[in-house]
């Protein structure tokens, strides 16, 4: 990485879908190896915030930088090459191919730079235990939770540098999530660089180093997972708990 800098930098972005406008000056930073969770509710533009760091809807002022490159007026699949994979909302997998199909579609060997043990099938799959029985079904016969770990495992397989998550717990059981957090706190002893978008309180606090709310496109609160925690009016007043 480039002078030690953080590994994605949001500056002042303000986003909008034609008229409407959703991220009103977000800035945030996160560094190699640390995970940075965006919690709001529905709606607030934890999404959108995804979306404008990748490319789809890209801000109309303001600044993103990975890894040390000005990546604002990049194309998704550039900056997907730069090393940051994205689980997007919604698990999306590929129904008809197998779990192994769908893992070696993912498959890329990722920049060499610190000599971190690369993410193969083999490594992946003792990531997640689950897809290794599963891998001669087929996407739409698994469960909600294993088409997520799917989505997540597939991810890994591109070597990124930083991953997106958008609600990787949206809809699954309790088991599941906690499954979830464990696979996140493997993840931790990486230099992956982890953006958890969530609504998901407990979950996102149990996962993350720091957190940020999200409220009607503004950060409104920035702190530790343990300091959140604490703070009743912010957490009633923005999160509804
Ligand atoms: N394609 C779009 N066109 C117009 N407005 C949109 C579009 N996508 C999202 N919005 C609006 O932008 C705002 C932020 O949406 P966003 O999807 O970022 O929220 P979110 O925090 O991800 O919500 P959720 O937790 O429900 O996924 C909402 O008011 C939403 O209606
Ligand atoms: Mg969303």
């Amino acid at each position: 990485m480039t002078d030690n800098g953080p590994m994605l930098k949001v500056e002042d972005i303000h986003t909008y879908y034609g008229d409407s406008y959703v991220l009103q000056g977000l800035s945030l930073e996160i560094a190699e190896g640390q995970v940075m969770a965006v919690l709001g509710r529905n709606g607030m533009g934890k999404t959108t915030l995804i979306r404008s760091i990748i490319g789809f809807t890209k801000p109309r002022t303001g600044k993103v930088t990975f890894d040390g490159a000005d990546i604002t007026a990049l194309q998704p699949h550039e900056i997907v090459k730069l090393g940051v994979a994205l689980v997007p909302q919604g698990r999306r997998i590929f129904p008809s191919l197998t779990v192994m199909e769908n893992l070696l579609l993912g498959e890329k060997e990722g920049s060499d730079d610190g000599g971190e043990e690369p993410w193969d099938m083999d490594r992946v799959l003792a990531l997640f235990p689950r897809l290794k029985e599963r891998l001669r079904n087929m996407g739409n016969q698994l469960s909600g939770g294993e088409q997520q770990m799917l989505a997540f495992a597939r991810s890994l397989m591109t070597n990124p540098k930083m991953l997106l998550l958008d609600e990787p717990t949206e809809g699954l059981a309790p088991l599941l999530v906690r499954a979830m957090g464990e696979t996140l706190s493997k993840l931790k002893e990486s230099k992956l660089a982890i953006l958890l978008v969530e609504q998901n309180m407990k979950f996102a606090l149990a996962s993350c180093d720091y957190v940020h709310v999200l409220n009607r496109g503004r950060v409104v609160h920035s702190s530790t997972p343990e300091e959140l925690a604490a703070n009743e009016e912010i957490k009633s007043r923005f999160l509804g708990v």
